[in-house]
This record gives structure tokens, C-alpha cells and sequence, in this order.
């Protein structure tokens, strides 16, 4: 099988996808038609250029945060987030997830409240269409710019939907524009939802700031997101490196996110080959498919070629993946589908 194929038909595992980074051109489409035959125009304007982000754009890192505004202004209502949901699913299953935890931030919109945004979430994925395979959970996200009163709410709301529907709603994450708001101030809501029973994870070490990094690896989160600067030739210290590999928190790497936001100049230099070699458990995902014009076998085949990665350990890295799964009465159906195709085609 040429490798390609190979890839996509590979069973693979999704830990770290936002939903509205996720949002496809074809799917930006489908919600502007939902919306003009609900005779909302105000919605008309999507501005998908913007929205994209290839390799080499002059936004910088930052900037990279004000292109989500242009999907939330097509997820107002519980409606349209129905819509995303699906589309975005479906595209992820046609690529061959076979398992995803989906993570997405809870707003307050015209149409909405947080409470409904979860509520949509958690009922959509509960009677998804029968075409939809793919196994899906949920990850609630706490934004780090958003007021502290926010994420205490989101708190509250992950923590009563997770009691209620423990069979969708898994974790808690914590993201946003990482120069901006301190960890620590959100540590008592995160506490909350891990005392809760919820797992939790951080987007860890995106910019230079190893003591928020060590503030997060002390936390012991079950997976961190990037871990960009966290070994020392990485903007990182020999202690956040040591720290990491001495605790061997599973890390979400993000490839062409990396690369497209300019956090890694290029795929040569991405810190997945120390990762790799040192033995660190790792995943590879796609943060942001919509945004980074990007897939999972598009991300495992950057892998296979940046890094000179046989079919076989391609398959081994999804087969590992399912360990890191946080809904552990998953583990053991998605290894087998897993091994399943490993077993015939590798
Ligand atoms: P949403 O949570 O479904 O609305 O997905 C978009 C949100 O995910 C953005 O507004 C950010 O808060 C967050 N996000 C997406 N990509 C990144 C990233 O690379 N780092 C940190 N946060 C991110
Ligand atoms: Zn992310």
C-alpha cells in the first residue's frame, strides 16, 4: 500500500483538536448557508482567507488568536454548533480517527449560554447520526484570557455535565494565547474539576516561561498540549526537561500547528525527535486542522518523512496513543481496532 493510503486507513487516535480551529472551508460554507437560510446575515461575513494559516504567513504567534473569532461568529447557536460538530467529525472519520476527544471553550453568545453551548455538545454526540462511527468524547476547554469568574463557571459546568454524562464528557483543558494570564490564578478551578473525577490538560510551554512550565508539570496534569520549550535547546531549562522526563507526562505534538503559528521554524527542527528518542510518551494530533490546513494522516505522514518513520512505527505511535486516552474503558476497544489493521496490513 503506498503510504498515503496507508495513512489514512490507519485507525488513529485524535487527543488534541479544538472544534471551531477545526472547522473545514467546506463546513465554514455549509454554517454560512445555515445561516442565511435562518435569515441571520450578520453572519454572512466569514473571512476564510483570514482564517487559514499557512506555513510562512506574516501574522505572527500571537495574531494566530484573532482568526478563532471568525469560526465563534459561525457557532452562535446551538443549531449551527450541531452542524460544526458533525462536519468536523465526519471529515476526522473520513481521514481514519477512529477515536477522538474533541476539546472545545464554552461561550456566552447572542443565541446561547455556556450551559446550552455543553448541553448541545453532549446531546449531539449522545444521538450522532448513525453514519458517524467515530468513537467520540469530550473535552471542556478553560480559555487563560477569559476572567477568572469564567473558568470558575466552565468549572462548575464541566463538573456537572461530567457527573451526568461520564460516558462523554472526559477532561478538562486549559489553553488560550499563552502570553497572556498567569496559570497559577486558575489552578483553584482546575483543582476543582480534577477532585471531581475529571482528567486534566494543559497547554504547557508554547512560549519561553519555564517556571509556569514547572508550575505545570508540579500539577500533574494527565497529558500536556506542545511542550514546545521545554527542553533546553527549546527555550527550556535543564530542570523542565529533567522534570518531564522524570514524570513522563504524555505530550500532544502538534506539528504543523508549530510550524504555521512560529513557535518551530521548520518540521527539521521540531522537538519531536528529542521526544522520540528520549522515550517520552507522546501523540501526535492536529490542534487546529481548519486554521493549520492540516489532517492527522497528513500529520503522521509529515512524521514519516521529516523524521524517516517506517509504516510500522507509525503504527506502533497510534497503537501507544490508546494509553493516553482519557476515557479508560476505551483503551482496550480502540487498541484492539488498532491492532486489528496492524495485523493485516503491516
Ligand atoms: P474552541 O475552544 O472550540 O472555540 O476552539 C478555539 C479555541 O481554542 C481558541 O479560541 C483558543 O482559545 C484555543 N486554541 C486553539 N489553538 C490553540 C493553541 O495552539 N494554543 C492555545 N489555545 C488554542
Ligand atoms: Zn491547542
Amino acid at each position: 500500500m503506498e503510504i498515503d493510503s496507508f495513512l489514512r486507513k490507519l485507525p488513529k487516535v485524535e487527543l488534541h483538536a479544538h472544534l471551531n480551529g477545526s472547522l473545514s472551508r467546506s463546513t465554514m460554507l455549509e454554517l454560512q448557508r445555515y445561516y442565511a437560510d435562518s435569515g441571520m446575515t450578520d453572519n454572512m461575513n466569514a473571512f476564510f482567507d483570514e482564517f487559514e494559516m499557512a506555513a510562512g504567513d506574516p501574522r505572527s504567534f500571537s495574531d494566530c488568536f484573532q482568526v478563532f473569532r471568525i469560526a465563534h461568529n459561525l457557532t452562535t447557536t446551538p443549531s449551527a454548533l450541531e452542524i460544526a460538530l458533525f462536519s468536523t467529525l465526519k471529515e476526522f472519520q473520513d481521514d481514519g480517527c477512529c477515536y477522538i476527544e474533541l476539546r472545545s471553550t464554552p461561550r456566552d453568545t447572542q443565541y446561547m449560554s455556556k450551559r446550552q453551548y455543553i448541553d448541545t455538545l453532549v446531546k449531539s454526540i449522545r444521538t450522532s447520526p448513525q453514519h458517524l462511527t467515530i468513537i467520540t468524547r469530550l473535552i471542556i476547554s478553560i480559555c487563560r484570557h477569559s476572567p477568572l469568574a469564567d473558568a470558575e463557571e466552565i468549572a462548575d459546568l464541566a463538573i456537572e455535565f461530567y457527573k451526568s454524562y461520564p460516558d462523554i464528557v472526559v477532561g478538562i483543558d486549559f489553553s488560550g494565547n499563552p502570553t497572556v494570564g498567569s496559570f497559577k490564578d486558575f489552578v483553584p478551578a482546575l483543582s476543582r474539576a480534577r477532585e471531581a473525577g475529571l482528567k486534566v490538560t494543559l497547554h504547557c510551554g508554547e512560549v519561553f516561561n519555564p517556571s509556569e512550565v514547572q508550575e505545570m508539570l508540579e500539577f500533574k496534569p494527565e497529558r500536556i498540549g506542545h511542550g514546545t520549550c521545554i527542553h533546553p535547546k527549546y527555550r527550556g531549562t535543564d530542570e523542565t526537561w529533567v522534570n518531564l522526563c522524570k514524570s513522563r507526562i504524555p505530550v500532544e505534538l502538534c506539528l504543523t500547528s508549530n510550524v504555521n503559528s512560529k513557535s518551530i521554524s521548520d518540521y527539521d527542527s521540531h522537538h519531536f525527535k528529542y521526544y522520540y528518542t528520549a522515550g517520552i510518551p507522546l501523540v501526535i494530533c492536529t490542534d487546529d486542522k481548519g486554521v493549520f490546513s492540516t489532517s492527522l494522516s497528513h500529520e503522521y505522514k509529515i512524521c514519516a518523512e521529516t523524521f524517516h518513520l517506517e509504516p510500522s512505527k507509525l503504527a506502533e505511535l497510534s497503537l501507544k496513543a490508546c494509553d493516553y486516552i482519557f476515557a479508560e474503558d476505551m483503551r482496550t476497544k480502540v487498541k484492539e481496532i488498532i491492532s486489528n489493521f496492524v495485523q493485516k496490513n503491516c
